[in-house]
């Protein structure tokens, strides 16, 4: 364990108490605020066997800096805010093209090669290289995003800054989620993965093999899969209803791109030297 990390611990299990005036705990808070900025540090990973690790003392930061700071109020142009964070910068030297109307809080990073259409990065949120989140797609507090991944239009990443040990939504490399969908609350989504439009993919809903009828988890898309929102049968008391479920349709060949989602290197193109 680092110092910084045990401090940030114990500012955590004072978190109470603390308001701006504890300007010890709010350097070392910002100190990590800084470190997510740069992407030295990231609030969650997937280790060598492919499993979620969850730096928890990084999240408890980001809790802690919303106890820190106060509000500051910021006019760009006829807009006005209010918040106790302010939006990144810097945008040229972090190789990242950013489209007006985007916003990314500082706190996210973002990689060389990432395209911001008019979107949302929340604080803590990591998004890999040369990832495009299209237009209304919002990434939550922590989600993780890996590199070359398509986030279509209006797609909502769900964010986990509470409860404690709660796990973000991981979507890894080459992965292209449809337009619309919701991928909430811990869901993940594998290597090279498709994901059709409308679905919603939380803990809780089947994925299932169309070709064996097999449930093959909850929430979690195995790599290179194309999968479709669904439907299932259910019986109640009350009769039968049709729940959803995500349905996996096709299986691609490691490293194959599903012909459909390929992006237009012309739109990709992005004229910020990385
Ligand atoms: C998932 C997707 C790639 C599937 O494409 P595909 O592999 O070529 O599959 P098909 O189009 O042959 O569809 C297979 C079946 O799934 C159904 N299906 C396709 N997309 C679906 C979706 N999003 N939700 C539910 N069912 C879907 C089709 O109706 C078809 O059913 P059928 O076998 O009875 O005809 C594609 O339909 C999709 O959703 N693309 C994303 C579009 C998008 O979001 N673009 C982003 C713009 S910013």
């Amino acid at each position: 364990m680092s110092d910084l990390e045990s401090r940030i611990t114990s500012w955590y299990e004072q978190r109470e108490e603390m308001s701006p005036e504890n300007h010890e705990a709010r350097r070392d808070v910002e100190l990590v605020i800084a470190k997510l900025d740069d992407g030295q540090i990231r609030v969650a990973e997937l280790n060598a066997r492919g499993e979620v690790v969850v730096h928890e003392w990084v999240r408890q930061a980001i809790l802690l800096l919303f106890r820190l700071r106060g509000l500051t109020h910021y006019e760009v142009g006829p807009f006005e805010y209010l918040d106790k964070l302010e939006l990144k910068h810097d945008y040229a030297r972090r190789g990242v093209r950013v489209v007006p109307g985007a916003s990314a809080r500082r706190g996210s990073f973002l990689s060389p090669g990432v395209i911001l259409m008019p979107s949302y990065v929340n604080v803590g949120a990591w998004v890999g290289r040369d990832s495009m989140v299209d237009t209304w797609a919002t990434v939550g507090s922590c989600a993780q995003i890996g590199a070359n991944v398509h986030l279509a239009g209006g797609v909502g990443i769900g964010g986990v800054l509470e409860p404690a040990n709660a796990v973000p939504v991981v979507i890894e490399d080459d992965a292209f989620i449809g337009s619309r969908c919701m991928i909430v609350d811990g869901a993940r989504v594998g290597r090279g993965s498709v994901v059709g439009a409308g679905c919603v993919l939380n803990p809780s809903i089947p994925v299932i093999d169309a070709d064996s009828g097999v449930e093959v988890s909850r929430g979690y898309v195995p790599d290179y899969c194309v999968a479709v929102s669904a439907s299932r049968r259910r019986s109640y008391p009350g009769g039968e209803f049709f729940l959803p479920c995500v349905l996996i349709i096709r299986r691609l060949t490691e490293g194959e791109r599903h012909n459909k989602v390929a992006l237009n290197e012309i739109l990709r193109d992005h004229g910020v030297a990385t």
